[in-house]
């Protein structure tokens, strides 16, 4: 079967890396893709947002299976596009992929569905949100714009003065643009993060191994947030019996209550979670692979994905054998740009990548790169994701930054503590 990939990131080349490997797959094909999918699959020169394109190059060269990475082709509807023209696709429609473009549907269906999560009230009017936060106790709060926002709408304030301003920037402001046009503002949980991503064809959920992202910039969790500056899998935050409770108080609950509210939901359902003192309770869901939990978690499976994101598309998960994982842990860190997430430069020649290849159970996956006359140069602010897996987290994390230590380009940088939440000192 011939597989394209929709994205040009970390968690795409772990798509393509992990999708060729299957016995099944002839082309696997990339748009548009960086220099590591140019390598382990191929290019194609397609936006993920040129549909018509996309179409066109799906019936040429005969796909029998399109994967979508990010969010917002998703949420434009590029499934909805696919199947009208009787093409296979993996993800959810622009209808069920709203569980992440508007948070206010998520919210409302959350709450419809009983599923934990914080207290919450949605505006549409800014004075009524100005009102509300004025009449009520100054505590922590979150302020959110409804819409995508590149992962940068939520605004986490610790009291009534940040929250005024957040409302404004949003609301009044309009920095998120069309986003902004409906506001939640939440209560503020308290507690560590962790994800855990299922694949579901809006009957069965099968769930992945729990994840950890690190948003922030910094070591020890500081700075600004960003895309996700490194992720291990699996965090021992989230034990069995909890990942049991999360699949039938939060995944099950909310498939069915999309189901209910006649939009199925097949794909990768990615739930935000904060585990508070009350238990785990859902911050945002996603609608597809998260990136960089991408990374680690691939790095583990060992089950031909194909093959499941293939019964996912015929609604046939119910018959599939459980997934297979690689007992060993894995830790992936990002390796980023001078100045990210604000402004970096690009087109900076990378070195040391065939070194950090040639070290045992490491893979480096691109995110953004390209080929510049036969070399590798920078093209992102998140570069590369430097994944490794290790008999214990500890292992995993050492292998993962000695095949950091072989890689370098101007300014490149990375955060040194990623999985050390997990590592008992
Ligand atoms: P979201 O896009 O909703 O996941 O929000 C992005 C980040 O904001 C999350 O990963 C959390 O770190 C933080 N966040 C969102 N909602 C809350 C909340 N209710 N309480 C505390 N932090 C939150
Ligand atoms: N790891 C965060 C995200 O994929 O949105």
């Amino acid at each position: 079967m011939n597989v394209l990939i929709v994205g040009n990131g970390g968690r795409e080349h772990a798509l393509a890396w992990k999708i060729a490997q299957s016995p099944r797959a002839e082309r696997v094909v990339v748009a548009p893709g960086n220099a590591g999918t140019a390598r382990d699959a191929e290019n194609v020169d397609l936006r993920a947002d040129d549909f018509a394109g996309l179409v066109r190059f799906a019936k040429e060269a005969r796909i029998g299976l399109t994967v979508v990475g990010p969010e917002a082709p998703l949420a434009a509807g590029i499934v909805d596009v696919f199947e009208r023209e009787g093409l296979r696709i993996f993800g959810p429609t622009k209808a069920a992929a709203e569980l992440e473009s508007s948070k206010v549907f998520c919210k409302d269906l959350l709450r419809s569905a009983n599923v934990p999560s914080a207290d919450y009230r949605t505006f549409r009017e800014v004075e009524r949100a100005v009102t509300f936060l004025q009449q009520r106790e100054d505590v922590p709060i979150v302020v959110k714009a409804d819409g995508l926002a590149a992962g940068k709408g939520v605004i986490v304030c610790d009291n009534r003065q940040q929250a005024l301003e957040a409302v404004d920037r949003i609301a009044r402001q309009k920095v998120f643009g069309e986003a902004g046009n409906q506001l939640v503002i939440e209560e503020r949980l308290h507690g560590e993060e962790a994800s855990v991503l299922a694949i579901t064809d809006g009957q069965t959920i099968v769930t992945l191994p729990p994840a950890q992202d690190h948003k922030r910039a910094k070591d020890g969790d500081q700075g600004p947030n960003t895309g996700g500056m490194g992720a291990y899998c699996p965090t021992p935050l989230v034990d069995d019996a909890m990942l049991h409770a999360i699949e039938e108080q939060i995944l099950v609950p909310t498939v069915h209550a999309m189901k209910r509210s006649r939009r199925p939901f097949r794909g990768v359902l990615y739930a935000g979670l904060m585990i508070t003192n009350q238990g785990p309770k859902i911050l945002e869901y996603n609608v597809r692979f998260g990136d960089p939990e991408t990374q680690p978690l691939l790095m583990r499976l060992k089950t031909d994905l194909l093959d499941v994101l293939d019964a996912a598309v015929e609604g046939r998960l119910d018959r599939i054998a459980p997934l297979e994982w690689d007992p060993r842990p894995a830790v992936c860190v990002v390796m980023a740009s001078e100045g990210y997430p604000d402004e970096y430069p690009k087109g900076l020649p990378i070195r040391g990548l065939d070194d950090a290849a040639a070290l045992p159970d490491v893979k480096v996956f691109h995110a953004g790169t390209a080929l510049r006359d036969g070399q590798v140069v920078t093209s992102g602010g998140r570069v590369l994701g430097v994944t490794a897996l290790g008999d214990t987290i500890a292992l995993a994390k050492l292998n993962a930054y000695s095949a950091v230590r072989k890689i370098r380009w101007k300014g490149a940088w990375c955060r040194k503590d990623i999985s050390d939440k997990a590592i008992k000192p």
